[in-house]
């Protein structure tokens, strides 16, 4: 089994902008959430088969304060902890398992609380279903 990575900074942004003045990212840059409730950037991700899969979101948050998100995969929500990572430049991945469908598939990080999310540099995919793409 593989991965495959989608980053934030050419995800669907709702209150939020690309940046890269915090090192450590991935791609070209993060999503700095807005400061807002209901922020959130989307992810259209693609499975090859219906089946468990892991959702990895990378972020960074250099507040001592959690920045709750929900995480709803094709309309499922659950709620996460994304914790202060202790720097913005220090970046910890969060992990969930969902069921994805074959073909296309929306997964959604939203802000829960008026903080915003954390920045966010990407969602890795790891699955049986994918394809070995080389590591970043
Ligand atoms: C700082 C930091 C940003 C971060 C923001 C926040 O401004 O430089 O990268 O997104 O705090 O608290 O959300």
């Amino acid at each position: 089994s593989g991965y495959t990575d989608y980053q934030a900074e050419t995800a669907t942004i709702a209150q939020g902008v690309v940046e890269s003045n915090h090192a450590g990212y991935t791609g070209s840059g993060f999503v700095n959430y807005d400061n807002a409730l209901g922020s959130y950037v989307e992810f259209q991700v693609s499975a090859a088969a219906t089946g468990p899969q892991s959702l990895t979101l990378r972020f960074a948050n250099g507040t001592t304060i959690d920045r709750p998100m929900s995480v709803s995969v094709n309309g499922t929500a659950s709620t996460r902890s994304f914790p202060g990572t202790g720097a913005w430049t220090t970046w910890n991945e969060v992990t969930l398992t969902a069921t994805l469908n074959a073909g296309a598939n929306t997964v959604r990080a939203t802000a829960t609380t008026a903080n915003g999310g954390p920045n966010l540099d990407r969602l890795r995919v790891s699955g049986p279903g994918d394809t070995q793409k080389p590591t970043a």
